[in-house]
Parts: structure tokens; C-alpha cells; sequence
């Protein structure tokens, strides 16, 4: 990629240049990128819909999700998501199996969130750390308990190599 480097030391215009096309201020590298017409106005509509200020950010904002996608396809960080279920919790069956599976894991799960919906449904929303397939184990052991009427695993990020 070329760009130009900002240089306080001072070489004319401020900027330095780089191997391959874009402008680099600091840490941010300014670059353009080219697509088909009618696919960059399907994202605009995409920006407008969703409330971004402008492309960058959005553009920033799906690199970031790759990233965190990629991250939890590997099993070398220690990554951090939410499991949400929800159950009814007149099964007493139920209830001591999602509890006992939690105790178990007490070491991934750093947080939990229960909510009386109503007379008989429970939502927990349960903050986890660590290993993408411990994660992913523990989340499909809870989601996959009989009775469990609805459950998903947030995969998010511990934030860093994000910017
Ligand atoms: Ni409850």
C-alpha cells in the first residue's frame, strides 16, 4: 500500500511518502478503495439504515467484526462473549442441570444475569472468557439442555488488536 506519513520533522508538506498509494497520519492510513457502483449504493443504504456518520466507519466497523470472526476460529486468545438462554424454570430437572453445568465452568464464566420474565420463564445472560472451544463447548452444553426453550452465543472480543 502506498501512503504518506505525516513527518513533524518537516520535509515540505507534512507528509511522508509511503510505498503504495494512500495518506498516513499518525497511526491512520487514508486509502481508496474502488467496487461496483450499484454495490457501493447498496451500502450506502446499508450506512444510512444503520446510522453510521460515513463510510470509514463502517468500513472500520466490518473489519473489526472479521477480525473477531477470524479470532474465534482459532483457539489461541482468550476471547469473551455473552451466553443467553432462556427457560422455564418449574423444571426442577432443569433448573439443577444449567445450574450444575455453570459451577462446573465457574472459571469461564465470570458473570451471570437472571430475570424473572414472568410467572415461568427465566432469561440468564451469562459473561464468559476464555478459549474459543471451551467457550463454544460450554455455550453449546447450556444451549443444548432439554428445555431450554431459546439460547445464543454472543462472540465478542477482549478488545485487543482493535483500533
Ligand atoms: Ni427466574
Amino acid at each position: 500500500m502506498y501512503y504518506h506519513r505525516v513527518n513533524n520533522k518537516g520535509n515540505g508538506n507534512g507528509h511522508e511518502k509511503g510505498p503504495c498509494g494512500g495518506i498516513k497520519t499518525d497511526n491512520f492510513i487514508r486509502f481508496g478503495i474502488s467496487a461496483d457502483a450499484r454495490l457501493l449504493e447498496n451500502f450506502d443504504g446499508l450506512i444510512a439504515a444503520k446510522g453510521y456518520a460515513n463510510r470509514s466507519e463502517a468500513i472500520r466497523d466490518l473489519i473489526r467484526d472479521q477480525l473477531v470472526e477470524l479470532a474465534w476460529t482459532k483457539n489461541n486468545d482468550i476471547m469473551v462473549g455473552t451466553i443467553t438462554i432462556v427457560y422455564n424454570h418449574e423444571s426442577k430437572e432443569l433448573t439443577k442441570r444449567l445450574a450444575g453445568l455453570q459451577h462446573q465452568n465457574h472459571a469461564n464464566i465470570i458473570s451471570s444475569l437472571h430475570v424473572h420474565l414472568d410467572e415461568h420463564n427465566c432469561l440468564e445472560v451469562l459473561v464468559v472468557k476464555g478459549k474459543s472451544e471451551k467457550i463454544k463447548s460450554i455455550s453449546d452444553r447450556l444451549i443444548g439442555t432439554k428445555g431450554v426453550k431459546h439460547g445464543k452465543l454472543t462472540m465478542s472480543t477482549n478488545g485487543r488488536g482493535l483500533y
